[in-house]
């Protein structure tokens, strides 16, 4: 869901238009856009893709220079035209962001007034607030301070008023909104992406924030009274945001790979050294730590997942990995001064910033590790390790788990060097295997049609099966993850050694089985598994490399040959493996997969 404003001196409904596709690959669906005409509240909205709210424009214009916009991803109603953004009075329109929990009580209080919605949303309630109390005498101002005071859950609103050019009334409370500096003109968007088409210099409102947008400026007000915040030069996104000559984004980010981790690749180790680099200025000595919790949610999760195995392996430190929807409300007992780190491709998450702040108040040191340098989770961290990746537009997240898994890598191997816990003899291998990375990407990318061929397979399937062990378990859920979000084929990861336990009743001819096993000291052992499963009639897809090759050939499996690496690497690699099998099924299938049914790039509802 995405929203974008605009209080202009021009005419605004292409630009809104123009502000939203920029928003579209947080995923949504429906769409719609209000305008002041003549001091009148206008709107078009449409269910499905912006095309249609763009057809619908066509058709019936929208005229005027101040307008509000937005892309719905459903919570509470349908995604059909009734329940889309803005929803509207004649006094006044608004956009909505995130969940008014309280909105039963409020449409009851309502409706004994006579004010009856028209949708089945929780949002409608807030334009129905504003008007009574416009009706009762408040100026737009009033009644906007006097409703964000009934709201009880998250939002980011726009409000568009009758008979008011030029002011556009913006708040914020859990759900990222920003400010655009124009000339003679303000913006309003949920993310700096939406902004980058008008203007570069922009204004991250804080949680509580509510801002009077005219010609003339922004007046932001904090719970306090009057306050006022930075203003940031973005650097313009218009070039990334472009697919250049891939046919989706996502094919376009996996592509990215090599360039974007050599970048992180950087911040970790000296390459002319070889050596690593003294980690960022950190709160805390990692000899002192007892214990670390990781948090994230969908593939970032897998990313802390991964992890893991490196903090416990290297530094000898015992990692819990948390779901951040189950830490927050299992407010499980944490030592004060332990480690707590974030991983967040987009930095505004729900449930990862609800965890941070659990985090946090349990004393814990916060790390962030996010792709989105002004975003709340890296705001809030003491410490935001960037992924110098770029942004991601693809719903399914690609570059940002290989990224993350790079900077957790670098980060587990300072706190081995800094407890004591690796021989440097070993850092050094880790290290010298860190620098060669971004080619043996480059090499897995090459194999782009062999994964193709393979992925015919998949296409045919119901059902997949990922099996991995190790550091290759979260792999298979990530494996797994990607097949079932951009194709819609049912997949589940498993832990090879669990197979006997329960997924093995789902083995036969039908149901294709990706194993991942590069050599390592556990591959024999899923090899075995691999054998389990042949042996029941399941298509075999080995993902390894030269060494682990002849265990599957004797079984006619269809065999993936990585790039050799560091065992400890390995899983960077096999991500990109999954992600391009997972593409291809998808594509063959005809699913849109940049922008796949029902997900949301960034999750600013719990
Ligand atoms: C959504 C996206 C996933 C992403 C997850 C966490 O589900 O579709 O690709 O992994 O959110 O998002 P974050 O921005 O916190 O990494």
């Amino acid at each position: 869901c995405g929203i974008v404003g605009i209080a202009g001196a021009h005419p605004v409904a292409e630009r809104l238009l123009t502000g939203l596709k920029r928003l579209e690959y947080r995923g949504y669906d429906s769409a719609g856009v209000a305008t002041l005409a003549e001091g009148r509240i206008d709107r078009r909205r449409a269910s499905g893709k912006l095309s249609a709210l763009a057809a619908r424009v066509a058709e019936t214009p929208l005229s005027g220079t101040t307008g509000i916009g937005h892309t719905r991803w459903a919570t509470h109603g349908a995604p059909t035209e009734l329940n889309a953004h803005p929803h509207a009075t004649e006094r006044v329109a608004v956009v909505h962001n995130g969940i008014i929990e309280n909105y039963r009580t409020l449409l009851a209080d309502l409706a004994g007034d006579g004010y009856l919605p028209a949708s089945q949303t929780d949002s409608e309630v807030v334009a129905l607030l504003v008007t009574r109390a416009m009706d009762l005498g408040l100026s737009a101002e009033e009644a906007v301070e006097s409703t964000l005071g009934k709201l009880k859950g998250a939002y980011a609103l726009v409000f568009l008023f009758e008979a008011q050019d030029k002011l556009l009334i913006a708040a914020r409370h859990g759900s990222p909104l920003a400010i655009g500096h124009g000339d003679g003109e303000m913006f309003v968007g949920s993310d700096a992406l939406a902004l980058s088409p008008f203007t570069e210099r922009v204004t991250y409102l804080e949680d509580g924030d509510w801002a009077v947008l005219g010609p003339e400026g922004a007046r932001l007000h904090a719970k306090s009274g009057p306050v006022t915040r930075p203003l940031h030069q973005i650097v313009s996104t218009q070039t990334t945001a472009d697919k250049g000559p891939f046919r989706h984004f996502m094919l376009k980010e996996i592509h990215e790979q090599p360039e974007g981790l050599s970048r992180v690749i950087g911040t970790i180790l000296d390459r002319p050294s070889m050596s690593l680099l003294p980690p960022p200025a950190l709160p805390f000595r990692f000899s002192d730590l007892k214990q670390v919790s990781i948090v994230g949610c969908g593939t970032a999760y897998l990313a802390g997942a991964t992890a893991k195995y490196w903090f416990e392996r290297f530094a000898r430190l015992p990692v819990q990995v948390e779901i951040a929807s189950e830490m927050r409300y299992r407010e499980p007992p944490l030592d004060p001064g332990e480690l707590a780190l974030f991983i967040s491709q987009s930095g505004e998450t729900a449930d990862t910033l609800a965890a941070l702040r659990y985090c946090r108040a349990a004393d814990q040191h916060v790390i962030a590790v996010v792709n989105v340098p002004q975003s709340s989770i890296a705001r809030e961290a003491d410490v935001a390790l960037p992924l110098m990746c770029g942004p991601e537009i693809g719903v399914a997240s690609t570059k940002a788990f290989t990224a993350q898994l790079t900077v957790l890598l670098g980060l587990a191997l300072q706190a081995a060097r800094d407890r004591g816990t690796i021989e440097q003899e070993r850092l050094d291998s880790l290290l010298e295997a860190l620098c060669r990375l971004p080619a043996a990407i480059s090499a897995t990318l090459e194999l782009d049609d062999e994964l193709k061929g393979v992925s015919r397979v998949l296409a045919r399937a119901r059902n997949v099966l990922f099996l991995g062990r190790g550091l290759h378990y979260p792999i298979a859920l990530e494996g797994a993850l990607k097949l079932k979000e951009i194709s819609y084929i049912h997949a589940e990861g498993y832990a090879a050694g669990e197979l006997k336990h329960g997924p093995i009743a789902l083995v036969e001819e039908a149901v294709p089985v990706v194993v991942l096993a590069p050599s390592d000291e556990l591959s024999e052992k899923t090899f075995s598994n691999m054998q389990e499963v042949a042996a029941r009639g399941a298509p075999v897809i080995l993902v390894t490399d030269e060494a682990g090759r002849s265990a599957g050939t004797a079984l006619g499996a269809h065999i993936l040959t990585l790039p050799t690496t560091d065992p400890a690497l390995s899983p960077i690699i096999s991500a990109v493996a999954v992600q391009l099998l997972a593409y291809h099924t998808a594509t063959q299938l005809g699913a849109d997969v940049d922008q796949p049914r029902n997900l949301a790039k960034s999750v600013t509802v719990e």
